[in-house]
């Protein structure tokens, strides 16, 4: 009989027809993820798993799901996974790095253009009827060219913006946990966080959610921040003290934010931090060109198949689930 895998959505492209030529696939039909009892429920019959970011994959569900072999999480990040559990347990978690690395750069600088020349500004105050003359002082932002960029995190999507921030002949700061230096041909200096905040105009973040960097950016970073400075957010909304943001806004300090990720998603739509002018907020399309999300769909079959197939995951987000050999 063939393996029955859980899959929590339709994806787009050939992956799911791809995954039915080996598998019986058992798919969550609707628009929004499987509520919690109903993960738990079918994750219970289910040898594989597909997952997306807004599905909570933790102990419980793992210990509900007694034939659960592999985890494939359609994603980079797998702070909706509870790894440490997954690697007790002896099951491979799959996720999706690389293949969205410039998709997700991409973003990320466009919202840092749109947030330093005040793009989407400019949209509403033309569509509310306010763009009577060519005005010298209207809608004044700032400089991209020539500025300095903070990188906070240097991995993958890090180094695509300084790739990036060459073109426009920037100075590239950057953080990161270790101290390995920065690829050959790349123009960036590694700072210490609170010197990389304080000479930044524009500051964008790509770290993982972890333990460490939960609220990694709170009202002391803020407070940091040049009055004038961005800061970009493409990285996981908790990364940043949310609220500490919407008040450090509020006094100027930063000057603007433009964020892909909230802390919880979606954000309310009464949420304070809808209500500042200065801030720009898109629905955690990092990674959404049409190319990119049916590749992280076909990695994330390919993951799982891997795993029903008892073989190394091509990407694996906790290798030490194969200990030591
Ligand atoms: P990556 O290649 O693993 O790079 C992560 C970087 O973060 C590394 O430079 C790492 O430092 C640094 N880092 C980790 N923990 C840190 C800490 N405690 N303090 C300082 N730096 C730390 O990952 P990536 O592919 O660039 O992706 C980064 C994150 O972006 C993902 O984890 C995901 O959450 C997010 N993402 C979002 C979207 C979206 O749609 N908005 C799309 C893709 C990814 P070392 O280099 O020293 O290890
Ligand atoms: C998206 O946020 C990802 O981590 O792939």
């Amino acid at each position: 009989m063939p393996d029955r895998v859980f899959v929590t959505r339709r994806l787009p492209g050939p992956a799911l027809a791809r995954l039915a030529e080996s598998v019986t696939v058992d798919l969550w039909p609707e628009d929004l993820p499987p509520p919690p009892e109903v993960l738990r429920e079918r994750a219970s019959a289910a040898a594989g798993l597909l997952s997306l970011l807004t599905d909570r994959i933790d102990a419980v569900v793992l210990d509900a799901a007694r034939w659960l072999r592999v985890v494939s999480n359609m994603a980079t990040g797998c702070d909706n996974i509870d790894l440490v559990a997954a690697t007790a347990r002896g099951i491979p978690v799959g996720h999706t790095p690389g293949i969205l690395t410039e998709t997700t750069a991409d973003l990320a600088f466009a919202l840092l253009l749109a947030g330093a020349r005040r793009v989407v500004e400019g949209d509403r105050f033309v569509r509310d009827g306010r763009w009577r003359t060519w005005d010298p002082s209207a809608l004044l932002g700032e400089d991209v060219h020539g500025a300095t960029l903070g990188l906070v995190g240097f991995g993958a999507i890090g180094q695509a913006m300084a790739r990036r921030a060459q073109g426009f002949e920037m100075r590239v700061l950057y953080s990161r946990r270790s101290v390995t230096p920065a690829p050959l041909g790349l123009s960036a200096t590694p700072v210490p966080l609170d010197t990389l905040l304080r000479e930044s105009d524009f500051v964008s973040l790509h770290v993982p959610l972890t333990a460490e960097t939960r609220h990694l950016i709170g009202a002391r970073e803020l407070a940091l921040m040049k009055p004038r400075s961005l800061l970009v957010n493409t990285a996981r909304g908790a990364v940043v003290d949310q609220q500490a943001l919407v008040e450090a806004l509020r006094s100027g300090r930063p000057g603007a934010a433009a964020l892909d990720v909230m802390t919880v998603e979606p954000i309310d739509p009464h949420d304070p931090l809808l209500t500042l002018p200065n801030v720009i907020v898109t629905p955690h399309i990092g990674s959404a060109s049409r190319a990119t999300r049916e590749r992280m769909a076909m990695l994330a079959v390919e993951n799982l198949l891997a795993g029903l197939a008892g073989q190394r995951l091509p990407h694996c987000a906790n290798p030490e689930v194969y200990g030591s050999g």
